[in-house]
């Protein structure tokens, strides 16, 4: 193995450290993927402008996301299963995202708690929420993020129902989960991870297990919260999420402007334009292209964020540029951790801050906070060939 210099190169790391069925479930869009690949492709087809021969010293990369001073505009994107990819994962992602100065939000159907992350951290992380059927799991769970000092609540409106994913129907990762022999092989043949493994305690759904009823061990865990998803959340339950929560607030899977314009009425504080990462609607656009237009939609009425397709530091200056005040990144720091652990997503985020900071000085510019269209090539149609527009 070379040198890691790029996120891909953490992929393919994490490919031949991580159990098959756990990468696969990070790798995964649902369906034919297309819209998972149209995430990164569409960063690529974005042109940036080059600027010479302007003073380049003295930049900065600091800015703010809903208030909060970041290091860079790039937080952890809530992923479930995270400490799968890696033992204690979400533990280890929070830690390396505190000392890198940026926020980590905390997934529902992550395996360490919340608990479990605020007892090894300091910074104050955000916690996404899933709306389950048991509505008082659900007050009790953010009732527990409150204790725990959580400083936002991440509302995801885009999971009622769960989008195919082929690939985890085929390596069996369904629920219940089933444990054949091909199971055991992948184990098996990622002895580290296993040994990790084995080290830990945290190895189940531990925000849920003990806090629901019927949900205790793994196989009535796992039925549980297939059960337990709530096809009839609406626009009508954020009020009483807001109320019960009472802080910061942001709806994460706002992919259409009408969307966008809801969620301002709800006093949210920020949306995330996000498609889950190509694994809900397959067939959706990628959230880089519909983003100028949301931002168009809502103005300064709302922050916008946007997560799906960030690989590099590139892409998230092209995001920042058409309008997002802060990103997200899920599967790079997932290939960091799977990796190298909490050294891995350090380095996944040192990779992309580096990226960011040289790609700023190349575009002319030395403050994060003074991009915006002008720093791409042809601003109104950045796609190239008119799409991204409605
Ligand atoms: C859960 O959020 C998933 O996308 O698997």
């Amino acid at each position: 193995m070379g040198a890691i210099l790029t996120i891909d190169d953490l992929k393919r790391r994490a490919r031949r450290r991580v159990p098959k069925m756990f990468f696969d479930y990070a790798d995964s869009g649902s369906w034919t993927e297309g819209s998972y690949r149209a995430n990164e492709e569409d960063f690529a087809r974005i042109k940036l402008r080059q600027r010479v021969l302007v003073d380049m010293t003295n930049r900065s990369l600091e800015s703010t996301m809903i208030g909060e001073k970041v290091a860079m505009p790039v937080a952890l994107a809530p992923t479930g299963l995270t400490g799968m990819q890696h033992a204690d994962g979400e533990i280890l992602a929070a830690q390396a995202a505190e000392e890198a100065g940026v926020p980590f939000t905390l997934s529902t159907m992550s395996i360490c708690s919340i608990e479990d992350v605020a007892e090894a951290t300091s910074r104050p992380f955000w916690f996404q929420l899933y709306v389950m059927r048991d509505r008082d799991f659900v007050f009790n769970l953010i009732d527990r993020a409150k204790a725990a000092g959580c400083s936002a609540l991440v509302l995801t409106a885009d999971l009622q129902i769960l989008g195919q994913r082929h690939k985890d129907l085929r390596n069996g990762l369904s629920t219940p989960p089933k444990f054949t022999p091909k199971h055991v092989w992948q184990v098996a043949t990622r002895p580290q991870w296993a040994l990790q493994m084995l080290g830990t305690k945290r190895r189940t759904f531990r925000n849920i297990a003990g806090h629901a009823k019927g949900a205790d061990d793994l196989s009535s865990l796992a039925k549980w919260t297939h059960e337990q998803f709530d096809p009839r959340l609406s626009w009508d339950d954020v009020a009483w999420i807001k109320d019960r929560w009472g802080g910061k607030l942001i709806i994460k899977g706002i992919l259409d402007p009408e969307d966008a314009e809801m969620a301002t009425r709800t006093g949210a504080d920020a949306i995330i334009v996000s498609n889950h990462g190509g694994r809900q609607l397959d067939g959706a656009p990628s959230s880089i292209s519909v983003l100028s237009d949301i931002v168009d939609a809502v103005g300064d009425r709302i922050e916008v964020h946007l997560d799906g397709g960030i690989r590099s530091g590139q892409d998230v200056l092209k995001a920042l540029c058409l309008g997002a005040k802060g990103v997200y990144i899920g599967r790079p720091f997932l290939y960091g951790l799977g990796a190298g652990g909490k050294k891995g997503v350090a380095l996944a985020l040192d990779i992309i801050r580096k990226e960011l900071d040289t790609t700023l000085a190349l575009c002319g510019k030395r403050d994060i906070k003074d991009v915006s269209k002008d720093l791409l090539y042809a601003p109104h149609d950045p796609f190239g060939t008119g799409a991204g527009r409605r």
